[in-house]
């Protein structure tokens, strides 16, 4: 068994910049009611017919190759967490190629919001068992392809971006991945997806098809179950590495919501200062929100050697989970 650590980040926005005022001309909606329940003031949107989600992770992934001075042909493996691919057989080959990462194997790993965190726990488990030196764990998503622009329940979070980070084999001493708790509850699926419906019948051999739906979402019952359920992740996930919540330099969550954010910390005494948001400029940008947020507080200095961040991905699925890591860079 060896270590595993974050080696560098790199993150990419689309350039349309959607605020509160510009939402409420489409929707019967305010920014003082935006602002209020959710912290967000802006969100970032693809355009372009011919741009996906692969544009903005192959852009992150190179910024972050650029920052180590990092060959893509190094890079052993690529894990593209998304749910929105533009391809449905998988986007992580595209990227791949884009970049020119041709000795790497690729894939995508779809659990929304939780995608990040699930990618990061997968990579060290390839990297601690020795199968792979290096690996490049990408969050993307383009939500917007997905939201219901006439619904104002849902067009008013969502985001567009990516970010990436580096994850390279080290020894023991240097490990960054100290741990990880992850959860999923499919009883639950129903409060938050992008359904697939089938809407025809090929009458010769009986066949369904359809197509998927826009984002479906019980706001509410997603409020509720995040606040209670992400707090518990933590405590176990630090309890089973025997690190105190006092001990924690920064908590990054899923940009969801401000006031989820907040009651997280506040469940887990865990003062306001320590946490890393940038939500109010991108919205929930699902697996983009963690790695996006983690680039930003890096390129700012905040984060310096040997901090302890708890990271905690929470959405569709529904998942959830932590990892904690350690900076030694
Ligand atoms: N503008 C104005 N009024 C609105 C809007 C809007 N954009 N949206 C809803 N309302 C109205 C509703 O119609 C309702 O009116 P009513 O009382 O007359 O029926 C009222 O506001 C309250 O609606 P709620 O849905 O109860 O509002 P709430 O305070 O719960 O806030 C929100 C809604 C912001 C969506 C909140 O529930 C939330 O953040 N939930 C969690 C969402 C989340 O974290 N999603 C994660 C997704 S991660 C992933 O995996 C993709």
């Amino acid at each position: 068994m060896q270590g595993a650590r974050i080696l560098a980040t790199g993150s990419a926005v689309p350039e349309l910049c959607v605020n509160n005022f510009k939402i409420s001309e489409m929707v019967e909606t305010s920014d003082d009611w935006i602002v209020t329940r959710t912290g967000i003031k802006e969100r970032r949107v693809l355009t372009g017919i011919d741009k996906s989600v692969v544009d903005l992770a192959c852009l992150a992934s190179i910024k972050a190759l650029d920052k180590v001075s990092m060959s893509p042909l190094d890079i052993d493996l690529i894990i593209l967490a998304t749910s929105s691919p533009n391809d449905l057989f998988g986007s992580a080959s595209q990227v791949q190629a884009q970049i020119g990462a041709n000795k790497a194997v690729a894939f995508d790993l779809t659990a929304a919001c939780s995608g990040f965190v699930l990618a990061v726990v997968t990579a060290a488990q390839f990297i601690e068992n020795g199968s792979y030196k290096n690996v490049l764990v990408i969050g993307a998503d383009v939500l917007s392809k997905w939201t219901n622009w006439l619904d104002r329940s849902t067009c008013i979070l969502f985001g567009d971006g990516a970010g990436a980070v580096i994850i390279q084999a080290c020894s023991k001493d240097d490990n960054g991945i100290l741990g990880f708790q992850l959860n999923t509850d499919g009883e639950k699926s129903d409060q938050l997806s992008i359904p697939y419906r089938n809407k025809a019948k090929n009458k010769t051999i009986s066949i369904c098809q359809g197509e998927f739906d826009f984002i479906q979402m019980n706001g509410r019952e997603v409020y509720k179950f995040a606040v209670s359920k992400v707090p518990l992740s933590i405590f176990k996930c630090l309890q089973s590495l025997c690190i105190s919540t006092e001990d924690v330099s920064w908590l990054l969550l899923h940009q969801a919501n401000e006031r989820i954010i907040h009651a997280v910390a506040e469940r887990l005494s865990i003062h306001s200062s320590k946490l890393i948001s940038n939500l109010h400029k991108y919205g929930n940008t699902s697996a983009a929100s963690i790695p996006l947020a983690l680039d930003e507080a890096l390129s700012s200095n905040k984060i310096k050697y040997n901090d302890l961040i708890v990271i905690s991905g929470f959405g569709a699925g529904l998942t959830w989970g932590t990892v904690v890591i350690q900076w030694k860079c």
